[in-house]
């Protein structure tokens, strides 16, 4: 969408993946706080984003959303200043349809403008958009509805749409959202993250910058996975271009999941300026090859082991857009190492982990 926004894909924290429904506005200035403090924010990670379950189940007698009173009692404007204030943005959450996923509040449908105008006026600067209680109306109509809402409602926001790849909306969302989602929800498991990952490679040469293709948010740290599964989660994410929406519990994060999210050198990857979405290459069995152009002519690749068992992973530069005699300077981005390569790179690789690695051409 040429809103101005998401030139590059999305970072920033979402409360769902850990909290579900159990969220109040402690929980986000406290999130706030620890994004600032664990240095997350000076990374790129900016969005702080309310998910589901945030109002009451009713609109008020004009008909407008209501932050629900027992858990957001100073209202989202308030949290809005409070997250400005400490350099980040805040993002929301509502649904095309009746009510939200939850079942816990109103949904936006029929009421596009007045919501729209509702979270411009508290400052928002984001909004997820979910699919749920929709009543079989027309989805592209839903969603197009609520982006030009958002155009004319005065405030320039990032829309992001929840449809979970009902209508391959890589297809045609690229004009009425900055991302979207082409997958059912993740959750935190080594099936679920693979499986997520395959669906949405597919739809990779729609992204770009203004709109990406959302594979949903990450669950590195929620403890589902391990530290090598993780580590791979969040290589493809950032491979993927996908939005980098951390899920877990920031203000008791564990060093390991820090040092996960906090590689600066991965995280440029997924920030790189020319925005070509990084794609699956190279299949032998388990053992599989991601990669994709960075600017500069210089390339990321992602050699991931998916089997059972530790395993030598080659990529050939004929398979990923360099000259099979091309000498190389490959950076390895977790052990932060470098070497040289002509032609290929092997590198053995443990079960279910990866190898990330910037090649510079000489
Ligand atoms: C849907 C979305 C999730 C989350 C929940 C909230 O399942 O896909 O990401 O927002 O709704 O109820």
């Amino acid at each position: 969408l040429d809103n101005g926004l998401g030139r590059t894909p999305p970072m920033g924290w979402n409360s769902w993946n850990h909290f579900q429904c159990s969220i109040d506005e402690k929980l986000i200035r406290e999130t706030a706080d620890s994004m600032v403090s664990t240095g997350l924010s000076s990374l790129g990670y900016k969005y702080i984003n309310i998910d589901d379950c945030w109002g009451e189940s009713n609109r008020d007698s004009q008909g407008n959303l209501v932050p629900k009173a027992s858990t957001f009692p100073s209202g989202i404007k308030s949290l809005a200043d409070y997250v400005h204030g400490k350099g980040l943005k805040l993002g929301i959450y509502s649904d095309a349809g009746t009510q939200t996923c939850s079942k816990t509040m109103p949904g936006s449908l029929g009421h596009e403008e007045q919501d729209a105008n509702t979270f411009a006026s508290w400052e928002v600067d984001y909004l997820k958009y979910d699919n749920c209680n929709n009543q079989n109306a027309n989805l592209k109509g839903r969603y197009k509805n609520m982006s030009q809402a958002l155009l004319n409602s005065g405030r320039t926001i990032f829309f992001s749409l929840c449809e979970w790849g009902q209508e391959d909306p890589a297809t045609w969302a690229g004009s009425v959202g900055n991302s979207w989602r082409t997958t059912g929800d993740i959750n935190d498991s080594w099936d679920s993250m693979t499986s997520r990952a395959d669906l949405n490679d597919i739809w990779a040469s729609y992204a770009g910058p203004g709109g990406w293709n959302d594979p949903d948010m990450l669950e590195v740290g929620n403890g589902g996975m391990t530290i090598e599964e993780y580590r791979s989660h969040f290589s493809i994410w950032a491979l993927a271009k996908a939005p980098l929406l951390i899920g877990c519990d920031v203000r008791f994060i564990s060093n390991e999941t820090l040092a996960i999210l906090s590689n600066s050198e991965v995280i440029a990857v997924n920030q790189d300026k020319l925005g070509v979405q990084g794609k699956k290459v190279k299949s032998n069995g388990n053992l599989e090859v991601w990669a994709g152009p960075l600017s500069g002519g210089k390339v990321a690749v992602v050699l991931w082991n998916r089997g059972s068992s530790q395993a030598s992973i080659t990529v050939d530069f004929a398979d990923i857009g360099l000259n099979s005699s091309s000498v190389v300077g490959a950076r390895d981005l977790w052990k932060r190492s470098n070497t040289s390569a002509k032609g290929k790179l092997t590198a053995t690789t443990a079960s279910h982990a990866s190898k990330m690695y910037v090649l510079t051409p000489k």
